[in-house]
């Protein structure tokens, strides 16, 4: 009786939910801001900066597969209780765990506190953007020393472009979700791509690109270790917002007409070209600069730095260009810190939408709450940058994404009833079950899923 009472409780509650939530206005709106959520620092920091660490072409052809074969499987199963639930993480997964009280709450809130901890070193990078968007300016402007101040890695300029970048993030997810990402993304994203092709095809003509080519794109399958796999599939679930939730979130915003496998398919497709054009910028650029004279590598042949790579190459490309590449740069990274910033915001919005939710705070309490405390940590890895940041970073996206992947497929698999799972699905596409996504998908979740997962994540620590 009590729980007839509270299932119709929470019935009701659901359906007042859903009245409330924004809900994405069009479907290219959706697919925009969850590609905005995707493409990020993964693609133009994360992903160049792992293939360059692990020599190149191999690690391309296993991080392809690694998105075909794990993470795009999960990024649908994330968007599905997203929108089967309409909810903040913990209560979507709280409507597919029927009855169950504190494992959503368990996992739920692992999952806030991990997106919260990303979030925390991915603001030091995307500070770095904007410090290098303003670099130009300031040595346009004659104020030379200022302009070293923002490129040279110091902890003052790491802390207060961190503090800039947090703070942008907090007044977006503030502002309220249709209106605050929806219009970020729609419009900036296309400039973004146009923007990489022109300077890809510029690299192209420079001196020590086709070596950097060759590198990107032949593979030397002596490099594939147990390392590169777990790296290979942390950079994808990092690269698609995987296991944090935040792809639960945005699957909440969706409206139940969508066809779930079909823009999944659409948002891996954006996010690994544009992870695939950052590796045909980056690598031979970095080529490029080691034949103008750059360090890049040591006498053993070793990256000397691998954290902040992009950000010597990019702006050794920049000077090739003359007069042109000071206003070239400015674009660029300022179109690079919006792409980031499409991120950070779906990374903020998972604590957000639980403490919204769960605790009844309103959205600006919590979005400036739960954000001053991640500006708190970003300052502690600041102030121990060489400890702190390269262990975080490993922490959250190689090891905690792909093992809160796992839960999400036993979820699915295990708990979610397997009708309810086809009616979820069938909505936006009602000729599911006689597809083969339908044949395939639901059995490789169950099984394939958490044991390849786990078995990734055992031989690279064992
Ligand atoms: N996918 C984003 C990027 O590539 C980062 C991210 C991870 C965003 C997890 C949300 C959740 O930059």
């Amino acid at each position: 009786m009590a729980k007839d009472v509270a299932a119709k409780k929470t019935a009701a509650n659901d359906a007042a939910i859903e009245a409330s939530r924004g809900h994405f206005s069009s479907k290219i709106g959706f697919i925009m801001a969850a590609a905005g959520s995707a493409v990020g620092l993964g693609n133009i920091w994360g992903f160049p900066t792992k293939v360059a660490e692990n020599g190149g072409a191999a690690f391309l052809l296993i991080y392809l597969l690694m998105v075909f074969v794990l993470a795009f499987p999960m990024l649908v199963a994330e968007l599905a209780i997203g929108r089967y639930g309409q909810g903040n993480p913990i209560a979507s997964l709280r409507s597919v765990w029927q009855g169950k009280r504190w494992a959503p709450l368990l996992w739920g809130g692992l999952a806030m506190l991990v997106a919260s901890l990303i979030l925390s070193f991915y603001s030091i990078v995307a500070g770095w953007l904007i410090a290098f968007a303003a670099e130009p300016v300031f040595s346009g402007l004659g104020l030379m020393e200022q302009a070293g101040w923002l490129t040279e890695f110091s902890t003052a300029r790491n802390a207060s472009m961190a503090v800039i970048f947090s703070l942008l993030t907090i007044w977006v997810v503030s502002q309220g979700v249709a209106d605050g990402i929806e219009k970020w993304s729609t419009r900036l994203m296309p400039l973004l791509f146009v923007l990489f092709a022109g300077m890809i095809v510029y690299m192209m003509t420079l001196d020590g690109a086709s070596q950097g080519l060759t590198t990107y794109l032949v593979p030397d399958f002596s490099q594939v270790d147990a390392r590169l796999l777990v790296d290979a599939m942390g950079q994808a679930f990092f690269s698609l917002s995987l296991g944090v939730g935040a792809m639960m979130v945005y699957g909440s915003y969706l409206k139940k007409d969508v066809n779930l496998p079909k823009v999944a398919t659409q948002v891996a497709i954006i996010d690994t070209s544009v992870a695939f054009a950052a590796g045909l910028l980056v690598i031979p650029a970095m080529f490029v600069a080691k034949h103008n004279g750059v360090e890049i590598f040591n006498d053993a042949g070793d990256l000397i730095s691998s954290g902040d790579l992009v950000f010597q190459v990019l702006p050794a490309l920049f000077d090739t260009m003359g007069a042109s590449g000071p206003f070239i740069a400015v674009i660029f990274f300022v179109l690079m810190m919006i792409a980031a910033l499409t991120s950070s915001i779906s990374l903020l919005e998972v604590p957000v939408s639980c403490a919204q939710d769960e605790l009844g705070m309103a959205r600006k309490t919590s979005s400036w709450v739960i954000g001053l405390a991640i500006i708190v940590i970003s300052l502690v890895i600041c102030l121990n940058f060489g400890t702190l940041f390269g262990l975080v970073v490993d922490f959250t996206t190689v090891y905690m994404q792909p093992a809160l992947g796992i839960i999400w497929a036993l979820v699915v698999g295990w708990v979610w009833h397997r009708n309810e799972l086809l009616h979820e699905l069938q909505q936006g596409n009602p000729e599911l079950a006689q597809g083969w996504f339908w044949k395939i998908w639901p059995w490789y979740v169950r099984f394939v899923c958490p044991v390849a997962i786990a078995a990734v994540i055992f031989v690279s620590v064992s």
